[in-house]
Formats: structure tokens, sequence, C-alpha cells
């Protein structure tokens, strides 16, 4: 084994992932004047749904970018299965399935072909990834347009076959930037019931929403990002008790809370 080899297989000093799955020690990110991502300290169990929310700018897609290797952070890391992203990141790219915010698919492929060549691309066999290419399709009702091109698709066709690409290697965590934007109710069911799957086979799922009602139900853990900080981190019920806020509250009145929202009107009556 040479030196590199062992150095991917070794988990970073300090950062064993027994238990771990995710870890961010001051994660931060500017860009100019704008801090992004401020000094986030995070940490996401193996086999967890974990449920990323913040209103637009707060930080989500940023914070998700530098956590699978795509950006670089101005301060802090983050460790994948106990790995420093930033020493090894191509050990941990091989590692994680991301369906990204902005969805970059070869579109004068099919539907089916971009399964075939992504499944391909990650050394899967053949027969393998026939297989689990139709089981995508079906599951994602995608049968149908399989030998459509993907530029020909609707929005939440894009979406639905990029995630098919995210999760057909098998990832041990899949990173979702909002999996649920412009995907239709069945859909919808279809997407949550892969994730229930995924989990249920020992992989960890970290996604960015803003369908409170979703993250409500499926997420075993929620985090709220404002402004680039972290208000609140850890089950509903956790938040709920930190907040001391009562136990009917549900998860949009708890987003509303922490991140300051006023109730206040606005005087719109020159829209007439
Ligand atoms: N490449 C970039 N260059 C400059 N500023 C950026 C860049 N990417 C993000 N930002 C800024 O960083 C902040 C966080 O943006 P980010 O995209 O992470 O937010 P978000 O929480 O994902 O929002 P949304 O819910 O709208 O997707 C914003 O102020 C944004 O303008
Ligand atoms: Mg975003």
């Amino acid at each position: 084994m040479n030196q590199q080899q062992s150095d991917v297989l070794a988990p970073d000093v300090g950062a064993a992932h027994g238990g771990e799955c995710i870890r961010l020690e001051g994660l931060t990110r500017t860009f100019g004047d704008v801090i992004a991502v401020d000094h986030v300290d995070l940490l996401v169990r193996p086999g967890e749904i974990f449920g990323l929310l913040g209103p637009n700018g707060a930080g989500k897609s940023t914070m998700i970018k530098m956590i699978i290797g795509l950006l670089r952070p101005t301060a802090g890391d983050a460790f994948v299965q106990g790995m420093n992203v930033r020493r090894h990141p191509m050990e941990v790219k091989r590692r994680i399935g991301v369906l990204p915010e902005e969805l970059h698919l070869y579109e004068r492929l099919t539907g089916e072909e971009y399964l075939l060549f992504t499944g391909r691309m990650y050394g899967l066999g053949e027969e393998t990834v026939r297989q689990r290419t139709g089981q995508l399709l079906n599951i994602l009702e995608l049968a149908e347009a399989a030998d459509r091109l993907i530029i020909d698709y609707s929005q939440g066709m894009k979406k639905k076959v990029a995630l098919a690409a995210a999760i057909i290697h098998r990832p041990g965590v899949v990173f979702l930037d909002e999996p649920f934007n412009g995907v239709d109710v069945v859909s919808s069911r279809s997407i949550r019931n892969i994730l229930y799957h995924l989990v249920d086979n020992g992989m960890t799922v970290f996604f960015s929403s803003h369908v409170m009602e979703l993250v409500e139900k499926i997420c075993s853990r929620v985090a709220i990002l404002k402004k680039g900080r972290l208000a609140v981190c850890g089950t509903i019920q956790e938040i709920r008790a930190n907040l001391q806020i009562g136990q009917d509250k549900d998860l949009e009145e708890i987003f509303l809370h922490s991140i300051g929202e006023s109730a206040e009107e606005q005087d719109l009556s020159w829209l007439g």
C-alpha cells in the first residue's frame, strides 16, 4: 500500500468516524464582504435523514458545496465518514452521491443513456447498471420517458433523473440540494420512499429543503441556518425544548421563530 492509499484509509486525526458520518468544524465561507457560511459546527450520524433549512441566501447550498468538495472553505473543515474533504476530495467524491441545486446533465442523452453512462463511470458492471437503471426509471415514473432526450424533459423530470444518477452507485452518503423543489405529489412520494429505502440500507441522507411538512415528516434531525450561522439543530422535540415553545408548534412556526421573522403586515394597497 502506498502512502496515499494508507492516508485515505486512515481517518484524519481527531475525526475518527465511529458514530459520525458528517462532521463540520468551524466551516466558513466568505464571498468578498458576504459571510455565506459562518463558523458552523455540526454532526450528522450514520443512518440519519438530516434536513437543512434556512431562508433564501442563508448559506445552505454553499455549505453543501463545501462538504462535497466543490467549494473550498475560507476556514474550518468538513469530514465525511472520517475523511477530511480538503485532504481527500477524490476519495470523498467516490463515496457520496450528489443532487446539486443547479443540474448539469448531458441533455443530449436520453434518460436511460444518462443513467447507464453514470453507472459505468462509477465502475459498475454492465448488468448491474442495466438492472439499477430500469428500477430507478420505474420507481421515479420515468420509464415512459426513458428513450427521450433529457433536453426535452420537464424540470421535475430532470430533477428525478439527476436523483437517480446520484444514487445509482449506492453511495454511503447522499447530499440533495432541494430534491423536492418542482416535483409533483406522486414523485415527491417516490423520492421520499427512496430516501427511506436508502437509510434502511445503512446510507445517510443530508438534504436541504423549503418544504417544511416533508422535512418534519421524514427527518430524524434538522438544522436551521440563519445568515450563515446555525440558529438551531436537533430533533424537532429538542428544538422546541431549547426554544421553550409549545409542543403544538409545527416546524413552520419553529422556523419562523428561529429566524426571527416578524408577522408584521406590509401595506400592499398600491397593488390595487
Ligand atoms: N459564487 C458566489 N459568489 C458570490 N456570492 C455568493 C456565491 N454563492 C453564494 N453567494 C452568496 O452567499 C450567500 C448564501 O448563498 P446560498 O446559495 O448558499 O444560499 P441558500 O441558502 O442555498 O439559498 P436558496 O434557498 O435561495 O437556495 C448569499 O448571500 C449568496 O448571494
Ligand atoms: Mg440554495
